[in-house]
């Protein structure tokens, strides 16, 4: 027999890592009926009659015994929101399941929800696989759901995205002789946020709202109360140059009330306006989403969040940071 290649165990690891996979997460009940969970990626299926699927755990896991000696096991295959609960399930031996609620099963095995697919086994066969035992199992029950799937590459998580569906809007020109492109980033992101606003605009214009009004307005209904000069940071990344002229307009229309220390709060028509304003871009968000799907309006939502970071110019926050008062 030849004799096993003594491969760079780290190297070996990385081009194993360019194989893209879900990530699930495999819970057994040990001998003693304390709950058992692994987080796995070398998951995968078998056969489809009759139903089987494998996996491999390491032999230095603590979870070994208890899997080795258990007749049952579950597989959750994580959704995308579910990045926490496998970091969870990646520690050794931690109290994995002190908050996580239990759904009932076919067995003993712990049943987590929330996942994008559910598959609860039997043991059919152990394999030794090196470092690793070898799992396969006999399908008894299985669900699934709408949630997009997590998934592992390159030691990251990562999100799925279908790369079948071609977004050209047009023919394209001779792209190479031409600086101004479809594929321009500035062109896609300007045309995207322009086409999204149009959906909204029957709304800003039956309300007499500007595009400045409706940031200050939107602003101000996540964070308030703000002074003028707080306002105007918030909102100078749109090029918009807020001032105490438009401000006082907005006072004076009966949407803003200016308090003590010149810091601006909504009135009840203001926060009435800009609620419509806001359910009407939702509703749009939602027209959007279904039309594109959900898998690829998450992925669109964390490359837009990846593509703000990059670009931020140092904005205050306007999520995370204390309401001043
Ligand atoms: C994305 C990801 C995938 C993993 N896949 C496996 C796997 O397939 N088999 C395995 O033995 N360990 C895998 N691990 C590591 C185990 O989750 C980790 O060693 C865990 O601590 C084992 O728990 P235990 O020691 O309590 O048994 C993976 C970790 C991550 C983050």
């Amino acid at each position: 027999m030849e004799q096993p290649q003594h491969f760079d165990p780290k190297d070996f690891r990385q081009a194993l890592g360019m194989f893209a996979t879900g990530v699930t997460i495999v819970t057994t009940t040990a001998p003693d009926g304390t709950p058992v969970g692994v987080t796995a990626n070398s998951f995968n299926s078998v056969s489809i009659d009759p139903p089987l699927v494998l996996w491999s755990l390491a032999k230095n896991a603590r979870s070994l015994e208890a899997f080795t000696s258990g007749a049952h096991w579950n597989v959750h295959i994580l959704a995308q929101e579910q990045e926490a609960l496998s970091n969870l399930f990646a520690r050794a031996g931690e109290d994995k399941f002190g908050q996580q609620q239990l759904e009932p099963g076919v067995s003993d095995a712990p049943l987590l929800p929330g996942c994008s697919a559910r598959f609860q086994c039997k043991t059919m066969f152990q394999y030794d696989g090196g470092d690793h035992t070898i799992f396969v199992g006999e399908v008894l029950s299985y669900d699934r759901t709408q949630r997009p799937p997590l998934l592992y590459v390159t030691g990251q998580y990562a999100l799925a995205s279908r790369k079948a569906l071609a977004v050209s809007t047009e023919p394209q020109a001779d792209t190479a002789a031409s600086l101004y492109s479809e594929n321009l980033l500035g062109y896609l992101l300007g045309r995207a946020h322009y086409q999204f606003l149009g959906g909204i605009r029957a709304q800003l214009n039956e309300r007499g709202l500007s595009d400045a009004d409706f940031f200050v307005l939107s602003l101000l209904s996540v964070r308030a109360p703000l002074a003028g000069a707080d306002i105007a940071a918030h909102i100078a990344y749109t090029g918009i140059d807020v001032g105490a002229v438009l401000l006082q307009q907005l006072c004076d229309r009966g949407l803003l009330q200016k308090k003590e220390r010149d810091a601006y709060v909504l009135t009840f028509s203001g926060r009435d306006s800009i609620l419509h304003v806001i359910a009407a871009a939702k509703a749009e968000e939602a027209d959007v989403v279904e039309r594109m799907g959900e898998a690829e309006a998450a992925l669109l939502r964390n490359l837009l969040k990846q593509f703000i970071r990059v670009t931020d110019p140092g904005l205050p926050k306007l999520w995370t940071a204390p309401v001043s008062q």
